[in-house]
């Protein structure tokens, strides 16, 4: 039998259940930083592709009353991120099965404070842009709050490092690539979410704000 294409495009190493990925071990202290300026007090949040759950792990470490409900599709993802949770007294939750192209579980909607997502509308299909949006309109509570983190384009101003990388992901899949900012703004302004802000972060990364009307 093949084995199914992994999703996560990350060179992961493996320790017990918990992955690790160099990516992930390199975002997770400028990330936890940046979100611990907004993240709003005793937030409940939802984490959408938490990957090796190393980032989710080191975010409940600094913003110490979060409560994190990862995901993840990748049952070995799921399983890593648990091992992580080993680590956060309890902060990191057991990780549920949500895929964006999927619509949300009746039983999570209006529950979060917070919707986080870093490093997935790239190497996904376009229509994971929406689904995120939808997700997330789905799974806040009003005046919620959705942090995204990544590599985005800015049209002329794009760095020329996310636009080569634009370029090899789609020579890998053609409905992958970075997203123009503007157009995530679009596809979650008309799911309801309100464009909040952008903060820089190092290797042209950027973490994006929106809000739930
Ligand atoms: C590059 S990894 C990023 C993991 C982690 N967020 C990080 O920044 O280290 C991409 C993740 O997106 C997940 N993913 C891919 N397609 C998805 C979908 N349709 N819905 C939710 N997650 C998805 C993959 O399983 C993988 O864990």
């Amino acid at each position: 039998m093949t084995r199914k294409q992994p999703i996560h495009l990350e060179d992961r190493k493996m320790r017990g259940a918990r992955l690790y990925s160099p990516t992930a071990g390199r975002n997770k202290a400028p990330l936890a930083q940046a979100l611990s300026l907004y993240m709003p007090h005793k937030a409940s949040v939802l984490e959408i592709a938490s990957g090796t759950g190393e980032q989710a792990a080191h975010i409940c470490q600094r913003c110490r009353d979060v409560t994190w409900q990862p995901s993840d599709p990748d049952a070995e993802s799921r399983a890593s991120q648990n091992g992580w949770a080993l680590d956060t007294e309890g902060a990191m939750l057991p990780s549920l099965n949500i895929n964006v192209l999927m619509p949300l579980a009746e039983e999570l909607h209006g529950k979060f404070d917070a919707l986080f997502c870093s490093n997935m509308i790239h190497i996904a299909p376009k229509a994971s842009v929406a689904g995120l949006a939808a997700v997330a309109s789905a799974a806040l509570k009003s005046g919620g709050e959705v942090f995204l983190y990544g590599p985005f384009l800015f049209g002329d101003d794009s760095a020329p490092s996310n636009v080569a990388f634009a370029d090899r992901l789609k020579l890998r899949d053609p409905d992958w690539g970075v997203r123009e900012l503007d157009l995530v703004k679009h596809i979650f302004g008309n799911a309801g979410l309100n464009y909040a802000g952008v903060t820089a972060m190092p290797a042209n990364n950027h973490l994006v704000r929106f809000q739930k009307i």
